[in-house]
């Protein structure tokens, strides 16, 4: 029998206490890719310890690079960088070694990089992508499953996208960074990990204006240095932890070190669904439960909106709302598998197309399930918090790959939970 991991979870016990957010993933994950435009010596604060964080690491070992965490700092060398092609064996394992993509073609002029396959929650092409850095120049083909790009000389221009996509307006900023000229892009995301990613390359030297807005100016730049950094707190773990209150009869959180601007719009959510959200310090919020939770709907949408990556776990603290909830997600085309598991613990929820209809509440029972994405996962951890007896969490790999010592976090707000590894 294959070793299995997964979370034992004894749910039903109301939590409190504190948790501090760890950095945020994906402002991790261009970062690292962004220490490709410059060889020399980089330190990188607050990145978490998660799998996404280790791809990412190995593929720049591979193209030569050197890294080692030294306590809470990741320090990582480009200057013996060698290879600009990415094998797939590395690659196909995260969507997000599309960033190499930009990086290389920015940083080294060429790159091979296999073209990311779809994933459980859409097909998530990269047309954007490529569209984009054609635009500035580069010549992109496909060969064999691979990306293939010729960047030599990327020169600044005007790019308007279809979509604030967040991983294509990181490639764009750093494939135009060293470009020559002025490049505009409009429709630009405005996530403060794109924001985050834009400061980071602002301290190598690079001239950008404009972030967090729809429309970002850069001015292209011979030569950008290698820098330190301290990587922002992760939104959308601290999303995940400001849901649990509202899971048992007496709830109480405080989540510490996260900008609230960062969460405004599902901090409204919980107000509206009768959580009390209060702002005890610069960056420590607290959330408690009050009364009977009330029904509501949301639409994810692209920052400032309702982030899609938290609207699983939303989805679990509508089924113990009075009344009838709706959750449109917009981004992406199938971000409901984890809807099927929540039924089998009780939960009655339908879903049509890009809608999940909530009917609640709904007393959770314990029951096996399986992650289906990394949210999906996070969101059937707080299923099992709250449902009655033990639910046992299948595919925690997938979880493992955003959240860090999330067992010990839970642990310390007073959760029964262990992992159990083994046939
Ligand atoms: C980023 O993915 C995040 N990943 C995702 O988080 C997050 O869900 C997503 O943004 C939306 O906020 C990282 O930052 C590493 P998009 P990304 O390009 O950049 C369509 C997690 O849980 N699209 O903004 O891939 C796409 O299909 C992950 O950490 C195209 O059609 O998302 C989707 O419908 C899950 N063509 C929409 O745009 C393209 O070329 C938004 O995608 C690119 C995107």
């Amino acid at each position: 029998m294959e070793n299995i991991k997964r979370y034992l979870i004894r749910g039903g016990k109301p939590l409190k206490g504190e948790v501090r957010v760890s950095g945020a993933k994906n402002a991790s994950l261009p970062a690292i890719s962004a220490t490709l435009l410059a060889k020399g010596l980089y330190k990188l604060k607050n990145v978490p310890k998660v799998r996404d964080v280790f791809v990412m690491l190995n593929i720049l070992e591979y193209l030569g690079a050197k890294w080692a965490f030294d306590k809470e700092t990741l320090k990582i060398d480009t200057s013996t960088i060698s290879k600009t092609e990415i094998p797939y064996e590395l690659a196909h394992q995260m969507r997000a070694s599309i960033l190499f993509l930009g990086a290389l073609a920015g940083g080294l002029g060429e790159g091979r990089v296999p073209l990311p396959g779809g994933c459980a929650i859409g097909k998530r092409p990269v047309d954007f992508h490529l569209k984009g850095l054609s635009l500035l120049g580069a010549e992109v083909s496909l060969d064999h499953g691979d990306l293939v790009i010729k960047a030599k000389k990327l020169r600044g221009t005007t790019i308007i996208l279809d979509f604030p996509s967040v991983t294509t307006t990181e490639n764009l900023l750093m494939a135009s960074v060293l470009s020559e000229g002025e490049t505009i892009i409009k429709n630009a995301a405005k996530e403060p990990e794109v924001v985050f990613l834009g400061e980071m390359l602002k301290k190598m030297g690079a001239e950008i204006k404009g972030l967090g807005e729809d429309t970002i100016y850069v001015k292209g730049k011979k030569k950008l240095k290698p820098v330190e950094m301290e990587v922002i707190p992760d939104r959308i773990e601290a999303g995940t932890f400001i849901v649990i209150p509202g899971l048992f009869e007496e709830g109480e959180i405080i989540v510490k070190n996260i900008p609230f601007h960062y969460l405004e719009t599902p901090l409204q959510k919980l107000t509206e669904i009768g959580l009390r959200v209060e702002r005890i310090d610069k960056e420590v919020l607290k959330v408690k439960k009050k009364g009977s939770l009330k029904n509501t709907q949301i639409f994810t949408s692209p920052f400032p909106g309702f982030p899609t990556d938290l609207q699983p776990q939303f989805a679990v603290l509508l089924t113990q709302a009075q009344g009838i909830s709706v959750i449109n997600e917009t981004l992406f085309e199938n971000r409901f598998l984890y809807v099927f598991e929540l039924n089998r613990m009780g939960a009655e929820i339908k879903v049509e197309n890009r809608t999940a209809i909530i009917k609640g509440p709904t007393p959770l029972e314990g029951s096996p399930v399986r992650a289906t994405d990394l949210r999906a996962g996070a969101a059937l951890v707080l299923a099992g918090l709250c449902a009655k007896n033990t639910t046992t969490v299948y595919n925690v790999e997938l979880i493992e790959r955003g959240y860090e010592n999330l067992i010990e976090k839970l642990k310390n707000l007073g959760a029964e939970i262990v992992l159990e590894t083994g046939g």
